[in-house]
């Protein structure tokens, strides 16, 4: 093994606090913890620094404007989001440098690089070709790709001639798909044959005909990636590389409004039809370039690593904007992690020398299940820093990646954010800390957030509440949902009126300013009069040795108003008894109190869950209330669903 630099420590005083060793302090970007305090005096003076590291064609006129509902960043600037992740490092002489690192999941395929140089030919190829097809600035592209390099191709020739890309998770069914083309109305989709996934090839193509069908698409460029067998639509499917092989390798960039539409992204809400959350270009701009820098520290020789799918924000801003605005190499991996054993993601890190590593909670809760014998075969010593990102993680989990995949030296940045927020808004930072188990962290520089109760007053520190933003608000804070401005107002600002952005959050604060979030406040319980969210219940569940997931929903009481109940799945071996339930409630008794007892404990073989890997709490909620489970179709797993209904004698 090599020789790995220790880059936190723990405190002296305190169990499980972690503060940066100078090592890391020295090379941080900011490392005084002073830094807060200024922008917070100035925010709007913060930010336009900030918006000076990144190239404009056009500065500003004025940095921020604000009325009720609307908001706008860096008004009358024009700059463009692919101009600022490649040419600007092509013509800083760094041309040759690795932009994109890519790993198929077929072990015996080589991996693909490109050079910034590389990169910015082959998206100017396809920009060109795509205004050949007649795309314009401000018509819609889909996106339907798996992650394969031309993922992130596609989405920078989309934003370089000024058109709008809105990507589909490649796991979405055909009508996901559909769903998405219709309400923001894609003109070109950009899919592919197929891929490969867990040692098996999966075909995209006749999805993405039936999602079409009917649609206001009318061409169809395709990747050829797997070589399978796809049907042809004659007149109207293009493959890709015959389309961009004879376009020019020059493209000049659109000059892009700051506050002109960048991308349409859906995500989930209460109710079952996605929202299109819209991101506008400078704001967004700045925000993911400095969040990313700043976050997990980039400098130019880093090989950032997130392992999400370019189908969630996490993937648009972790894996393609904010790496490449800041010159360093991003990995995109093709497959799953258990392919072709557990060792896959180590063994990633250990081949391309892995420096920041960014993964969800459950993804490390399903790699403990597993086993640190994986890890341990893997010289891992590259690392610098870790992020999570996507729900609460637990303590255990928490812990268990600093440990065996950190080596103990590495800080774990746990940032909070949201599609709607477009990059992280809460975390610590790496040079200034505490790391801290299920603490996220302090607001971000030049963000304001506060914890309110129900009727809009702060809370005290300590006490639970709503996590909300404040003005100024977050430059990449999203402008609106596309074709619906009254579900935009209701959603975020129905609650405390226009100068609180409602996160929908539950969360509780430190006297610091650290910050925990609790989880969705639609999980948020009031049991016997205490406020206790499901995931503090699940929490304690999981510091039990012998659990490796669990999920808690609540359920009506008579007396105690609403009650925890807990879905536990077991770690392999485990024996499910009354007397590990027992010994769970006491696990619960020990970590929170009688009062967050589960009334009910089922050991499950699984728990349903989405495609991007987030329990379903709300099937579970519905199960063990009663209540429509509604539609579980886009489910990873929906057979789970019903398993589960026999186990808790559903007969709703
Ligand atoms: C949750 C993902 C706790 C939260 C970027 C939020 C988190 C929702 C964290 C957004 C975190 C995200 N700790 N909870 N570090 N990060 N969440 O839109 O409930 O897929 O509102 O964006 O995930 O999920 P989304």
């Amino acid at each position: 093994m090599a020789e790995a630099k220790k880059w936190v420590e723990p405190d002296p005083k305190r169990e499980n606090w972690f503060w940066p060793t100078d090592e890391l302090r020295e090379r941080a970007w900011v490392s005084d913890p002073k830094i807060y305090e200024e922008a917070a005096a100035d925010p709007l003076a913060f930010w336009e620094k900030r918006a000076e590291e990144i190239t404009w064609f056009k500065r500003w006129d004025k940095v921020y404007e604000e009325e009720p509902y609307a908001f706008r960043w860096f008004v009358g600037g024009k700059l463009n989001l692919s101009y600022n992740s490649l040419d600007r490092h092509v013509e800083a002489g760094k041309g040759d440098k690795v932009a994109l690192i890519w790993e198929p999941e077929p072990t015996d395929e080589p991996n693909r690089t490109f050079t910034y140089r590389e990169l910015l030919e082959e998206v100017s190829r396809l920009a060109n070709a795509l205004k050949s097809l007649g795309v314009k600035k401000g018509d819609r592209v889909g996106i339907y790709l798996p992650m394969i390099p031309e993922a992130i191709i596609a989405m920078q020739a989309v934003v370089r001639i000024g058109a709008v890309h809105s990507v589909v998770f490649s796991a979405f069914s055909a009508e996901s798909l559909r769903d998405r083309m219709v309400d923001c109305g894609a003109k070109v989709l950009i899919t592919a044959d197929g891929y490969f996934r867990r040692g098996k090839l999966i075909s995209l193509k006749p999805n993405a005909d039936k999602g079409i069908a009917g649609t206001s698409v009318e061409r169809v460029i395709v990747v050829r990636r797997a070589g399978n067998e796809i049907p042809w639509n004659e007149g109207r499917d293009i493959w890709y590389h015959e389309l961009v092989k004879d376009q020019p390798a020059e493209c000049p960039p659109e000059e892009m409004d700051a506050e002109d539409l960048a991308f349409i992204l859906y995500t989930s809400g209460t109710t079952g039809k996605p929202k299109g959350v819209m991101h506008t270009t400078g704001g967004y701009a700045v925000q993911a370039y400095t969040t990313c820098k700043w976050d997990f520290n980039l400098h130019e020789d880093d090989i950032h690593w997130c392992t999400a799918d370019v189908g969630w924000i996490t993937g648009h801003t972790y894996i393609n904007y904010g790496p490449l605005m800041n010159g360093v190499a991003t990995v995109v991996y093709e497959g799953s992690p258990d392919y072709p054993d557990y060792g896959r993601m180590w063994a990633t890190i250990q081949k391309h020398k892995v420096t920041v590593y960014y993964t969800a909670p459950t993804a490390i809760r399903m790699h403990v299940k597993w086993g640190e014998e994986w890890p341990k075969k893997y010289d891992l010593s590259s690392l610098r820093v870790l992020g999570t990102v996507g729900e609460p993680i637990n303590e255990e989990a928490w812990l268990w990646y600093f440990k065996h995949i950190g080596g103990e030296r590495c800080p774990i940045i746990d940032t909070w954010w949201q599609t709607e927020t477009g990059a992280t808004c809460v975390e610590a930072l790496p040079g200034i800390g505490p790391f801290i188990p299920t603490v996220a962290g302090r607001p971000f520089p030049g963000i304001r957030a506060d914890i309110l109760d129900a009727g809009g007053q702060p809370v005290s520190p300590g006490e639970g509440g709503y996590l909300v933003l404040k003005p100024p608000f977050p430059p990449a804070l999203l402008r609106g949902l596309y074709g619906d401005p009254e579900k935009y107002k209701a959603t975020y600002f129905g609650e405390y009126g226009p100068k609180y952005y409602f996160t929908r959050d539950g969360a509780r604060m430190d006297e610091m300013g650290n910050i925990r979030i609790t989880g969705r406040v639609d999980d948020v319980m009031n049991v016997a009069g205490h406020r206790l969210a499901t995931a503090e219940v699940e929490d304690a569940l999981t510091q039990h040795p012998l659990v490796s997931e669990v999920a808690v929903v609540s359920k009506p009481d008579e007396v105690k108003g609403e009650v925890p109940v807990a879905f536990a799945l077991l770690k392999a071996g485990a024996q499910a008894s009354d007397d590990l339930k027992r010994e769970l409630i006491k696990t619960v008794d020990q970590y929170i109190g009688p009062t967050a007892r589960p009334a009910e404990i089922y050991f499950v073989d699984d728990l349903p869950k989405t495609r991007s890997g987030k329990i379903m709490r709300r099937v579970l909620k519905a199960l063990v209330r009663g209540e429509p489970v509604g539609d579980v179709t886009t489910l990873r797993n929906p057979e789970s669903v019903d398993h589960l209904k026999e186990m808790v004698g559903y007969e709703g």
